[in-house]
């Protein structure tokens, strides 16, 4: 189970790196979790910094033998994650959407993000880790950073991480059990439907310029589905269309 063996750190270069590094030395199981207050070197999505205030969020990495899932499907597993972030955070605040492909929002304002990491041998999903960045306590931000916001700004409360990881982790191990029992129909229509922008007409660029869409499904590779102006479906892998507001 998710957090059944529970590392912490104080500080590391990134939580994705070390327990990478580390189930090459030493066998873990499933469901073991690293923990750090602080990363010097945090990494998101397309080689980006993931930044947060020493010892106010929630860093962590999960490590995950999904071998219900076909490499072909590995895009179910971040469904998977996406929807038990979302479910936790439900519990505390209204309007949480998840951005495509897995951008964890409140309104119109990020609050986590997630790399996962796998290993493919053959057909086979073998190895994942999960890296989960959620802003808790934080209130300052980098100027760069276009949206963040955090639980604490959302609340105006302060939260106990130990206890915020432990429900945290409820949420994943309820979502991960139903994708192993293959409910993968639900997850996807769960999914779906908690999208930022699902349903709305909303504007869009990709590289021949701007225009309206729908967004209207997820298709089985992770691909952005848009139903646009001349009924048309186009279809994006990440990075290849932006939303703009
Ligand atoms: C993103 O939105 O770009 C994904 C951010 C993922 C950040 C988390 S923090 C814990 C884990 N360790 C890392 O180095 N990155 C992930």
């Amino acid at each position: 189970m998710i957090g059944d063996t529970l590392i912490t750190l104080d500080t590391i270069d990134s939580t994705n790196s070390f327990l990478s590094d580390l189930q090459k030395s030493k066998e873990l199981k499933e469901g073991t979790v690293v923990f750090s207050h602080e990363q010097l070197h945090g990494r998101g999505q397309m080689n980006n910094v993931w930044e947060s205030e020493s010892g106010m969020n929630l860093l962590i990495s999960i490590l995950l033998f999904p071998q219900h899932l076909d490499a072909e499907n590995q895009f179910s597993l971040s469904k998977t994650i996406s929807l038990g972030i979302a479910d936790f955070l439900s519990d505390y605040l209204n309007d949480v959407k998840i951005k495509w492909p897995n951008d964890i929002y409140v309104g119109n304002k990020k609050i986590a993000g997630v790399l996962i990491e796998n290993i493919i041998r053959g057909v086979k999903i073998t190895n994942s880790i999960v890296g989960i960045g959620l802003n808790v306590n934080q209130t300052i931000f980098s100027r760069l950073l276009p949206n963040p916001t955090s639980l604490r700004l959302e609340t105006l409360e302060t939260f106990d991480l130990n206890v915020l990881l432990i429900e945290l982790f409820e949420k994943l191990n309820n979502w991960y059990k139903q994708s192993i029992n293959e409910k993968s129909k639900m997850i996807n229509l769960e999914y779906v439907s908690r999208l930022y922008k699902y349903g709305v007409k909303s504007r869009y660029q990709d590289n021949n310029g701007k225009f309206y869409a729908t967004l209207t499904d997820i298709d089985k590779n992770g691909k952005l589905c848009l139903l646009d102006e001349g009924n048309k479906t186009r279809r994006y892998a990440f990075k290849e269309v932006e939303f703009i507001h």
